[in-house]
């Protein structure tokens, strides 16, 4: 969506905080032993208290409320009976709408301590994230993101996944402008204005370059099968850059 007026700022602002703190008291809560359903309910929980209801669930009918995935899973991982063990790398998703307006956030971290390059690979994950965001700016091409993206996967030898994209949300999970590649398409003559809603969500891999669907219809994982991370915020593009929204507070 693009922002109208000061009314859609604030109830985006109001959306985008409660994803966010949702997100974190569920990677507060992530330790060896949990379930992946139990880790849900609890984002579930947060979600109702604060008078959310989960986009997935809401605009696709998707069997859980967050999206949680572990190891091989990249994204739309179903949550359930999966118990979450040492060394994990974990993938919490959290979109939400409320008084008709949508925020979307995720990122990637590891239960306990885990493989160096693991290590090394979320800590760049939030790197290649905010690479994108700081090319953001009204007037500024779409597809500065993912070239500044791409730039930095390619100089730290990282792949990216390249049939997820980023894509504008406030209205719907999903709508205008589309998908937003993480990547450099040359082509793509989109720009950002003023009031432009969307994500940016870069999966940055070892190896990755496609996530493969598998057979509950729903979970994504690698392919070919190396270790992934995603990390994604909402923003509005601005005269000033990008303002987040999914910021806890
Ligand atoms: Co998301
Ligand atoms: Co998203």
């Amino acid at each position: 969506m693009t922002i109208g007026n000061d009314d859609d700022l604030q109830k985006l602002r109001v959306i985008g905080r409660i994803v966010a703190n949702t997100l974190r008291a569920m990677q507060e809560a992530l330790r060896p032993g949990i379930t992946t359903g139990e880790l849900d309910a609890l984002g579930a929980k947060l979600l109702a208290s604060a008078g959310a209801r989960s986009a997935p669930e809401k605009d696709y009918s998707f069997p859980g409320v967050t999206c949680i995935s572990v190891n091989e899973e990249i994204a739309h991982g179903v949550p359930g009976a999966r118990v979450i063990r040492e060394g994990d790398l974990v993938n919490i998703d959290v979109s939400a709408e409320k008084d008709g307006y949508y925020a979307d956030t995720g990122a990637s971290c590891i239960v306990g301590v885990g493989a160096r390059e693991i290590e090394r690979l979320t800590r760049d994950g939030k790197r290649a994230l905010w690479a994108g965001i700081a090319q953001v700016k009204s007037g500024a091409r779409l597809n500065a993101i993912g070239k500044a993206i791409e730039t930095f996967a390619t100089k730290n030898r990282y792949s990216l996944v390249r049939n997820l994209a980023s894509h504008g949300v406030g209205r719907a999970l999903h709508e205008e402008p589309g998908e937003i590649p993480t990547w450099y398409e040359p082509g793509d003559r989109r720009v950002m204005h003023e009031g432009l809603v969307f994500t940016i969500e870069p999966f940055l891999s070892l190896g990755a370059d496609m996530a493969a669907e598998t057979g509950d219809g729903w979970t994504l994982v690698s392919m070919p099968r190396a270790p992934t991370v995603q990390f994604e915020h909402t923003m509005v593009a601005t005269k000033r850059g990008a303002l987040i929204l999914t910021q806890p507070g």
